[in-house]
């Protein structure tokens, strides 16, 4: 069954609409609805064989597990069972927001939610359409982000219905997201927090609120052997068709290195894509260029990665050069995503020639 798309206004959903789609969501069926961050593809968190159907939508491992989303501060006492200080100071720092927090689970939270494990990540959206859908579903929405796994996170509904059309019952489409990255992610498990996936809140925003706070050994240090301790940061993720590589150093070397590179690949018949920015987009002379947008504006950066990733898979390149983007605030957010999707390959120009 092809999924019922509703395009629905993103700051005043119908009430119709989300009713219905409510309704789909108490009754078991899956609802892919917007976020301030990414698309997520919503199930009855409190459903074991929702949470089943999500895993086998996405095509993801059943090991990978899931957030769930809330609508008012007090669900969370319902579904966690021991919420510490701070995770509550930070909850009224950022809630609703992109922040997800991993806390101690509640028994009313199935194990096929959580992945097997104790404890349950929870995050309480400030998207309004995300709101009115998980209080007309009740109140507890489990949602990954809304693509095929594997693939770039969804930003818009029509990256939804590409990869899940087919598999789930409604897309709610409420516009293109406005932040295009995946929640922070803070463990609270630890007696220090950690950060287990950077996002719009930055470690510099969760130190000056949570004092001491620890980034996840797995995402630092690209050794094959720690593992990152969110499961699903240790697959190859957000990954475009083609073969990606990040190419770093000054700038003007990267350009004529990727100019290089893609002329080399133009002679011997192939096509180059390469993710440009709006600076510098005019220099390149061959391959499919695209811009991610100003290295003024980071947030820009941010918002239109997936959806550069995702445009190369229907251009039939063989291969992408992405420049590096280390911007001031998400800079840590946007290469962790942009150097999973290159598994990690990076081309490093150093400034002047080694000795
Ligand atoms: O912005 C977001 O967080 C989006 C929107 C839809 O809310 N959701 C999202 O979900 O990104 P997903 O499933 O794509 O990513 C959830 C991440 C995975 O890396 C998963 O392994 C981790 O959170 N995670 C979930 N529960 C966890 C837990 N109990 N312990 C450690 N990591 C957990
Ligand atoms: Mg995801």
């Amino acid at each position: 069954m092809r999924a019922e798309v509703a395009v629905v206004d993103g700051k005043n959903p119908d009430r119709g609409i989300i009713e219905k789609a409510g309704q789909i969501l108490k009754n078991g069926g899956l609802v892919a609805f917007p976020t301030e961050t990414v698309y997520g593809l919503g199930g009855n968190a409190l459903d074991p064989e929702a949470s089943i159907k999500i895993y086998a939508a996405k095509g993801r491992p059943s090991d990978n597990p899931l957030i769930v989303h809330i609508a008012e501060m007090g669900s969370l006492e319902k579904i966690a069972a021991d919420i510490p200080e701070k995770a509550r100071i930070l909850a009224g720092k950022y809630w609703p927001g992109p922040l997800t927090m991993i806390l101690p689970k509640a028994a009313i939270v199935p194990g096929e939610t959580t992945g097997g494990l104790d404890s349950v990540a929870v995050r309480f959206p400030s998207d309004p359409v995300a709101q009115a859908l998980i209080r007309a579903a009740g109140g507890f929405v489990a949602a990954p982000s809304a693509n095929t796994s594997g693939r770039p996170s969804p930003t818009r509904a029509e990256h939804v219905e590409e990869d899940l059309g087919d598999a789930i019952d409604m897309i709610l489409d409420g516009g293109p997201v406005g932040i295009g990255l995946e929640s922070t992610i803070v463990d609270f498990t630890e007696k220090v927090p950690v950060v287990l996936r950077p996002g719009y809140i930055s470690l510099e925003m969760l130190e000056e609120t949570l004092g001491e706070v620890r980034m996840d050994r797995g995402l630092l240090i690209t050794d094959e052997n720690i593992r990152p301790k969110a499961p699903g940061m240790k697959y190859r993720h957000y990954a475009p068709a083609a073969d990606l590589s990040v190419v770093e150093g000054p700038q003007e070397k990267v350009i004529a290195f990727i100019n290089q590179r893609a002329k080399e690949a133009a002679e011997a018949g192939g096509r180059t894509g390469i993710i440009a920015t709006d600076e510098t987009a005019g220099r390149y002379e061959e391959g499919i260029v695209r811009s991610i947008g100003s290295r003024e504006e980071e947030e820009g950066i941010a918002r239109h990665l997936y959806e550069v990733l995702r445009n190369f898979d229907s251009d039939q390149v063989s291969e992408i050069y992405s420049e590096a983007f280390y911007t001031p605030k998400m800079g840590q957010a946007i290469m962790n995503r942009l150097l999973k999707a290159a598994g990690h390959k990076v081309i490093h120009i150093p400034e002047e020639e080694e000795k």
